[in-house]
């Protein structure tokens, strides 16, 4: 059976994408990177691309006249490399309708809590466990979901609970604890997304 072609965007370090091209070289997952595009130059993920030989691209919306031009350079990236799956690690940004249309049911996102608690507009990096805290949680989780035109509610593709909130807690603390589960959860989702496609 061919390789799964992931693409994947970030907009930070990349553990997750590095988890994730790990686990591809260690023959954990029957995938391999296509490419990687960052809308930032300097992050760390083009050297994530650089340790696994994945090429990287910085393709930022305001490179372009308008996002048409924008979704269309996303695109024929993701086409040229002839991306099959693509995966939301840590990408701050909006992904253009046209993008996710061309990737019906092929792109997904990882969300530091147990959506739908702890998710929607303005819910992303330490606010999620701000916001775990803030609500009395005992335990958090991730979730990785299909990423539709509504964003942070698109369905629910695979959660891993049972992340212990201690009463001590730092917003950081739980955030370094969530982000190790991460790691494992998203490459498991790859492996359930490839069970249902090929
Ligand atoms: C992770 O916490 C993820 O849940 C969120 O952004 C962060 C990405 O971290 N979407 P990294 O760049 O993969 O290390």
């Amino acid at each position: 059976m061919s390789k799964t072609r992931l693409g994947i965007m970030a907009s930070g370090g990349g553990s997750n994408a590095d988890a994730i091209l790990q686990s591809c070289a260690d023959g954990k997952l029957n995938a391999t990177g296509a490419v990687i595009i960052s809308n930032n130059k300097d992050a760390g993920v083009h050297n994530v691309a650089k340790k696994h030989n994945v090429p990287s691209y910085h393709i930022s919306r305001d490179m372009f006249r308008d996002g048409r031009q924008f979704a269309d350079k996303l695109i024929n990236i993701f086409r040229e490399h002839q991306v099959d799956l693509i995966l939301l690690a840590g990408y701050m940004r909006k992904l253009p309708p046209a993008l996710i249309r061309s990737w019906r049911n092929a792109v997904l996102n990882i969300h530091p809590a147990l959506l739908p608690a702890h998710g929607g507009k303005g819910m992303y990096g330490i606010r999620v466990h701000e916001d775990v805290l803030a609500k009395g949680d005992k335990e958090t989780g991730v979730t990785i979901h299909f990423v539709d035109e509504e964003y942070d509610r698109g369905p629910i593709l695979h959660q891993v609970g049972g992340v212990p909130v201690y009463p001590n807690d730092t917003p950081e603390k739980i955030a370094a604890r969530v982000l190790e589960v991460e790691h494992r959860a998203y490459c498991e989702a790859v492996q359930i997304w490839m069970d249902k496609h090929n």
